[in-house]
């Protein structure tokens, strides 16, 4: 089973500016809900039990969006709303299966992924990039049902145009298991056009094996000065770690961008 999750949060959100200047992107609302509200509720209905968020002090803002607790109850004495004692509710909920980590340099995926590596017990978990949002059908649920028949770490997939290809990790395919399912060769960080190994695309998320902490602690920094999961992911891959790209049923909403994020409302707003 897959228990635990990771979220990470610390981010700056630049290509949301100017809504991110004094505000998380995590906590924006799509459609009368804070962004991060959508994940979480993934995770839950997926089976997760705990959720590891990885923030920074520059984003101290979500972390007192849960722990709120004083602000409710003053509000609920003083008028016994149903909404708000029923979105209390849900807040504590919330709380009670979260923990913080930091990672106050942005030192990308991989250094943020690193960040957890104490509170992480089983041998695989999930993590999940907040800015791509999977609706109308559970992502992280159906990769763990995958996980669990090919006992094999899985990385979600969908097929881009070309043309974006250099903004994504780019799968190299492999065996073909089924319609869903492929193992895959290799995975490449944001490849130019002329290299990339084919036009399907790693969406933000991840099943991964307890051993990749491992791996990242010993890697350089990649592009950029970052270091990047999927660096972490190709060592695995050589070393015969199996990884599956999972191509997801549901419809996919970039909330990083300022033309996604404004899409991603109106879609969500027709379910
Ligand atoms: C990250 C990953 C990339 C993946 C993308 C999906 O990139 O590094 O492999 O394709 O998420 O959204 P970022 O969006 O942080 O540039």
């Amino acid at each position: 089973m897959i228990r635990q999750a990771i979220i990470p949060l610390a981010g700056l959100g630049t290509r949301l500016l100017p809504l991110t200047s004094v505000f998380a992107k995590e906590l924006l609302p799509i459609n009368g809900k804070p962004g991060i509200e959508y994940i979480i509720d993934e995770c839950i209905e997926a089976g997760i039990k705990e959720i590891v968020f990885i923030i920074s002090d520059k984003k101290l803002m979500i972390k007192n969006y849960f722990y709120n607790d004083r602000f409710y109850k003053k509000i609920i004495k003083k008028k016994k709303d149903k909404r708000i004692i029923n979105e209390y509710k849900k807040i504590l909920k919330y709380k009670k299966m979260i923990k913080f980590v930091y990672q106050n340099k942005p030192l990308g995926t991989g250094d943020a992924v690193l960040k957890t590596k104490k509170l992480i017990k089983d041998k695989y978990f999930l993590m999940l990039l907040p800015d791509d949002l999977i609706i109308k059908q559970n992502c992280s649920r159906d990769m763990i049902k995958s996980h669990i028949k090919y006992k094999s770490s899985v990385m979600a997939s969908m097929s881009v145009n070309k043309k974006t290809i250099s903004r994504w990790g780019v799968y190299n395919l492999g065996k073909k298991i089924n319609k869903s399912n492929y193992f895959i060769n290799d995975v490449v960080e944001k490849p130019k056009l002329k290299d990339a190994p084919s036009n399907k695309a790693v969406i933000g998320r991840y099943i991964l094996p307890r051993s990749i902490f491992h791996i990242i602690s010993k890697l350089k920094p990649g592009a950029g000065g970052e270091i990047h999961i999927t660096d972490a992911i190709r060592e695995l891959i050589k070393m015969n770690e199996k990884f599956i790209a999972h191509n997801f049923k549901g419809k996919y909403l970039d909330c990083g961008s300022m033309h996604g994020y404004i899409k991603s409302g109106l879609e969500i707003s027709k379910l």
